[in-house]
């Protein structure tokens, strides 16, 4: 194909994506994959200019209005943003504007990923609601809109006053709509924003009413009140609009910068959907001068956060078991970039999240991987089934030793209960020998594979026999000297590990890593928690009737029990040796921690609290007792606030800590 039919392709393809996107709310491809179509239609329009069409998507802000809701006129055109995606974009941008005015103030805004909305108000009253449409003209959505309780419907202001922002519906009205829609048989919505936009377009404003939506305002076009970006801003929070209170004033594009990669790392805590950072000249004077083009301003700049989500093709489903014998359905992908990685995996959950989704082997998929998460298939894409997709059948056996697999009343998930199960003792051993365990370097999931299938190991006692077989080790195929030197090596050096390592790795049902150092603090000896009863365990802070049952269990089975003696012949330790939990302003206190800390990492921040006796709690409520907060701290703060938990800043955090 050449240049130009490409780009004639991209017009139209790129008109039918802004039609499901905004008119549908029912988008088939990731935002991610939009904005690289749009840059390479608007690569192609520069190239050929003569080719211009006033009516390709670069050239206007909006979509097609739906006809149930009346027209109504912008006073003023409704505006998108242009896009930057790096850094360097972002210098480049800001050096135009730097180059002609010198330093400057700049307001740096969450872009929240909702519908855009401008609310119109006479005499103090709430005249209006209108969407964006096609940026010219948009919905009257008044009825909708005025469910929405944050909105204020009098202002003590006598004027016309304009206010843009956006609509937006909290990721935990999302989730309970979508459980809803779930249970009812209904479609679910592919994320908060289409949900959000969805909502707005319900001719019965009892539905908007029902769900959750709230609203961030952004923007009040040509503002009288104020000379600033930022002043406008307090000035409508004064008149009672809900202003985003991480909003701030920086100069320097390096410190915006730093900000930006700080949020990319918190934006999953905030209760909202953010898809980047908008970055505004903040004196009014210089964002007139500077104008803006018929789609945009050029004041002002969006940085959106690299795509988490991508599209590609479910080559086929296949089953893991893990060590508990739980069996995971997993997808295997046509291969897709995602956040700097070449993703091939992605895991399906369960049975029920398949069939709910509806998602078959050759179906088009979005996949997501969200920082550090497992990626993860979050929808499958019914518009793109040419017929050859076939729903997927959970198998009832185990995939690895054939034994019948069970679904408990209580899970979503299969497991295989057959303990001879090759994939679940494999697994386990390595489990025992991972880092949070006994921490045998050498010894993972594909090496005690290969010892097993050669009758060298099949249980964790087994590791300690591996001394004794060096002959057989090296006549494996690639195994060096040097390797084999370093594992026993590992080996005996786990034999001195404190007593939390060896509890973790036995994998005893409901007892992880926090769990295992809590019963090896109090118990100080292997002995001391074999003979504990129910009673004695229950009491303990932390460990529930569950757990505690679960490890009376454990313990009560003859084979652990002689488990247990075979260690201590080997050598390895069976006590506690960390130190004591010393009291502090801690002790006992749940704490959260939100935004992000300066000196510390999330996980040193909560090691240390649970050091000192601290429970750490990822969500704020009147169980609290300290909320620790970082830079961008948001709505837990907020929340903490309003509930009068009390708030420890993170300066005031490291004082405690000296005292
Ligand atoms: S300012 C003339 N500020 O992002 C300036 N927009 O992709 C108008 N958005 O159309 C927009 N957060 O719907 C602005 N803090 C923010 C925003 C924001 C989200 C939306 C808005 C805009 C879209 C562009």
């Amino acid at each position: 194909m050449d240049k130009k039919e490409r780009l004639f392709e991209l017009r139209k393809l790129l008109k039918q994506y802004n039609y499901e996107y905004h008119t549908l709310d029912k988008p088939t491809i990731p935002d991610s994959e939009y904005d690289a179509l749009f840059r390479e239609l608007k690569d192609l329009e520069a190239m050929f200019p003569e080719e211009y069409d006033p009516t390709s998507v670069t050239e206007h802000a909006g979509y097609e209005v739906l006809s149930e809701f009346k027209k109504v006129r912008h006073d003023k055109p409704m505006l998108s943003l242009d896009n930057v995606f790096s850094y360097a974009e972002l210098k480049d941008w800001a050096k135009k504007i730097e180059d002609v005015y010198g330093a400057i103030d700049y307001a740096v805004e969450y872009k929240i990923d909702g519908l855009a909305m401008n609310l119109i108000y006479e005499d103090g009253k709430f005249l209006r609601a209108v969407t964006r449409g096609n940026g010219i003209e948009g919905e009257d959505v008044t009825s909708n809109v005025k469910t929405i309780a944050s909105i204020p419907k009098a202002i003590p202001y006598q004027y016309r006053y304009e206010i843009r922002g956006e609509i937006y519906m909290p990721k935990a009205s999302f989730e309970t709509l979508n459980a809803a829609r779930r249970q009812e048989g209904l479609e679910e919505f592919a994320n908060p924003r289409n949900a959000a936009a969805g909502s707005i377009r319900q001719l019965d404003s009892r539905i908007a009413a029902s769900r959750g939506l709230d609203g961030f305002w952004y923007y009040v076009p040509d503002d009288i009140n104020a000379s600033s970006h930022y002043d406008s801003l307090l000035y409508a929070k004064k008149l009672g609009f809900t202003i985003n209170d991480t909003t701030r004033v920086m100069k320097d594009i390096d410190e915006i910068y730093t900000y930006i990669e700080k949020v990319i790392t918190i934006r999953h805590d905030l209760p909202y959907e953010i898809d980047g950072i908008v970055i505004k000249v903040n004196d009014y004077r210089i964002q007139k001068e500077l104008g803006f083009t018929s789609r945009v301003p050029k004041w002002a700049i969006a940085y959106k956060f690299p795509p988490e989500e991508a599209s590609t093709i479910i080559e086929d489903i296949f089953i893991t078991v893990g060590r508990t014998g739980k069996c995971t359905p997993n997808a295997k992908l046509k291969s897709v970039k995602l956040q700097g990685s070449t993703v091939s995996y992605a895991t399906l959950h369960n049975e029920d999240n398949i069939r709910d989704k509806d998602i078959r082997i050759n179906d088009t998929v979005i996949v997501r991987k969200a920082g550090d998460i497992i990626p993860e298939v979050v929808r499958s894409i019914k518009e793109k089934r040419d017929g050859s997709q076939v729903p997927y059948e959970f198998p009832n056996v185990c995939p690895v030793c054939g034994a019948k697999i069970y679904r408990l009343a209580s899970e979503a998930a299969h497991y295989c209960i057959n303990s001879e199960c090759k994939a679940k003792i494999v697994e386990g051993i390595a489990h025992f020998a991972s880092r949070g365990a006994m921490n045998i370097d050498g010894l993972g999931v594909k090496r005690v594979q290969q010892f097993y299938e050669n009758g060298l190991i099949a249980s964790f006692e087994d590791i300690y026999t591996l001394q004794a077989k060096k002959d057989l080790i090296l006549a494996l195929d690639k195994f060096k000297e040097k390797s084999y030197q370093n594992l026993i090596e590992a080996i005996e050096n786990s034999k001195a590990n404190s007593l939390e390592h060896l509890i973790f790795g036995l994998g005893i049902r409901q007892v992880g890593e926090k769990a295992a150092k809590i019963l090896a603090a109090h118990f100080r000896h292997i002995d001391n928690i074999m003979n504990a009863t129910k009673e004695d365990l229950s009491m303990i802070n932390d460990i529930g009737d569950i757990t505690a049952e679960s490890i009376v269990d454990f313990f009560a089975d003859e084979h652990n029990r002689a488990m247990i003696n075979n260690f201590k012949l080997y050598g390895l330790n069976m006590t506690y040796q960390g130190s004591e939990i010393k009291e502090s302003p801690f002790t006992n206190k749940t704490c959260v921690l939100t935004g992000s800390l300066s000196h510390f990492t999330r996980a040193e921040a909560t090691d240390l609290l649970e050091s000192l006796g601290a429970k750490v709690s990822s969500s704020v409520s009147k169980r609290t007792d300290y909320v620790i907060y970082g830079e961008a701290a948001g709505s837990k703060l907020t929340k903490a606030k309003e509930l009068g938990v009390k708030t420890i800043s993170e300066e005031e955090f490291k004082e405690m800590l000296g005292s």
